[in-house]
C-alpha cells in the first residue's frame, strides 16, 4: 500500500486520536485495574495531542493513504534521572494502524520515522512498553530490533 508518513497537522488530530483509542480500549479490556479509562477519554486525549503538537520534544506522526489517516504514532523525549550516562531517551506512547490497513508495513514505517526523529535530535535510544498479552505488538517491536529490558509487575492492594 502506498502510504506516506508525516508530522501530524491540526486537522489530523481527531482521526489520530480515534486510532489511539483502539489501543487504549484494547488495554482496558486486558485488565481494568491497570488501564481503566476516564469517561471523557476522547476529549482528554484530543486536548493532550493538540496541546503538544508542534513542540520540539513531541512527535505526532500520521500514515496517510490517498484519502485518510490509516495509522499514527505519538512519541516524546523523556529526561532520565541523573544517574545514567543516557540522560534523555525517546519514548513511544502509542502506535496504531487501522484494522483494514494492517500487515502492510504501516506500523514499521511509523516506528522507523520516530527512530529517525530521535536520531536527528541526538537521542541514542527509543523505548516503549508493549503489554504482555499484546503478542502482535511484541512481535512487531522484536522484528524491528527492540530488546526486552523490564517486565512491569502490578499487585492489586485490595
Ligand atoms: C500492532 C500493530 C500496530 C501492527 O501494525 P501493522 O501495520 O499491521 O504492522 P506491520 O505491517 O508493520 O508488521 C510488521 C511485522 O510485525 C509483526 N506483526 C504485526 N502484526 C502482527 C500480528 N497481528 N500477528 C503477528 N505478528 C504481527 C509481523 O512480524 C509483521 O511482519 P509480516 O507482516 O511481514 O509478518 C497493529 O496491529 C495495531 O494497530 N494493533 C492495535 C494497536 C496496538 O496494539 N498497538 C501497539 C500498542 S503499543
Amino acid at each position: 500500500m502506498d502510504v506516506r508518513i508525516q508530522k501530524a497537522q491540526a486537522h489530523h488530530v481527531a482521526p489520530l486520536v480515534d486510532l489511539f483509542l483502539l489501543v487504549e480500549r484494547q488495554h482496558e479490556a486486558y485488565w481494568p485495574l491497570r488501564w481503566q479509562l476516564r469517561p471523557d477519554i476522547s476529549n482528554r486525549y484530543n486536548g493532550w495531542v493538540a496541546g503538544n503538537l508542534g513542540k520540539s520534544d513531541w512527535l505526532f506522526a500520521v500514515a496517510l493513504d490517498e484519502t485518510r489517516v490509516v495509522g499514527g504514532v505519538a512519541a516524546g523525549i523523556i529526561q532520565e534521572i541523573p544517574i545514567y550516562t543516557c540522560d534523555r531517551y525517546a519514548f513511544i506512547h502509542d502506535v496504531a494502524v487501522a484494522t483494514d490497513s494492517r500487515r502492510l508495513g504501516v506500523a514499521t514505517k511509523l516506528v522507523l520515522f520516530v527512530r529517525q526523529w530521535a536520531l536527528d535530535a541526538g537521542i541514542n535510544q527509543l523505548r516503549l512498553f508493549a503489554a504482555e498479552p499484546n503478542a502482535p505488538a511484541r512481535e512487531l517491536f522484536s522484528r524491528l530490533g527492540f530488546r526486552t529490558t523490564y517486565h512491569e509487575m502490578v499487585l492489586p492492594t485490595a
